[in-house]
């Protein structure tokens, strides 16, 4: 079977509308589950309990690497005086799902490595997370047919790529259960504030805003694919 590899000509690039309907990208997408509109609309928040110290190092890494992204870029704010709307949401989900795409791509690769140096079997966990890798990466493409970020924020997103690979690179080294909690948590955090931002933009008959829902919804069907063990 042969695959194409590249973008044909005639179809269209991934900022613009109109490619999920025409299916190109199918072709060289990883398999990846297909959510109904009653799984998209049951996701409930939920919270895995502390078993061991390093479940609680990964929690609480999550909960304070939040609360100061949630101060610098004024979500705090936002959510306690009600000035959250479209414009400040696009942004911080554009964010957050460039640095979701980061972990599965890291693991994957550490995984990898170590069963060329170890000439073991992975036993499937780097298909795994390589599919997580790019579920959030299609979160993201799926966010930019909202917005399309400036040269600023690409330049933040750089940044936040240096700092963030480098680290979680060498934590998945160090505990890869560190590593696994802490997307877990990360991704209970994304639930919690997606249902939170539908709940907000409900309320708030804006341009877009049943666009942004939609995606939302989505996003939170699909936050918990990397399900932490
Ligand atoms: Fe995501």
């Amino acid at each position: 079977m042969s695959l194409d590899h590249f973008r044909k000509p005639s179809q269209p690039s991934a900022g613009t509308t109109g490619h999920q309907e025409d299916g190109w990208c199918d072709g060289y997408t990883l398999p990846h589950p297909v959510w109904s509109e009653e799984e998209l609309n049951s996701v409930q928040i939920t919270h895995t309990p502390l078993e061991k110290p390093v479940d609680t190092a990964a929690y609480y890494s999550v909960q304070m690497l939040r609360t100061g992204f949630d101060l610098l870029s004024g979500y705090s704010w936002g959510k306690r005086f009600g000035t959250l709307d479209e414009k400040m949401w696009l942004p911080r989900i554009i964010y957050l799902e460039t640095v979701a795409g980061v972990p599965g791509m890291i693991g994957a690769m550490v995984r990898h490595l170590k069963s060329l140096r170890c000439m073991t079997r992975d036993h499937g966990w780097i298909h795994t997370l390589l599919e997580e890798a790019e579920n959030e990466r299609m979160h993201l493409l799926t966010a930019l047919e909202l917005r399309r970020p400036g040269p600023l924020f690409k330049i933040a997103v750089i940044g936040t790529q240096g700092v963030f690979v480098s680290m979680f690179w060498i934590a998945y080294f160090l505990s890869p259960r560190f590593c696994h909690k802490f997307v877990g948590y990360l991704e209970e955090e994304a639930v919690k504030t997606y249902t939170h931002c539908i709940e907000v933009l409900s309320k708030q008959p804006t341009r877009g805003c049943g666009r942004i829902q939609n995606l939302l919804r989505l996003l939170s069907a699909t936050a918990d694919c990397l399900v932490m063990q």
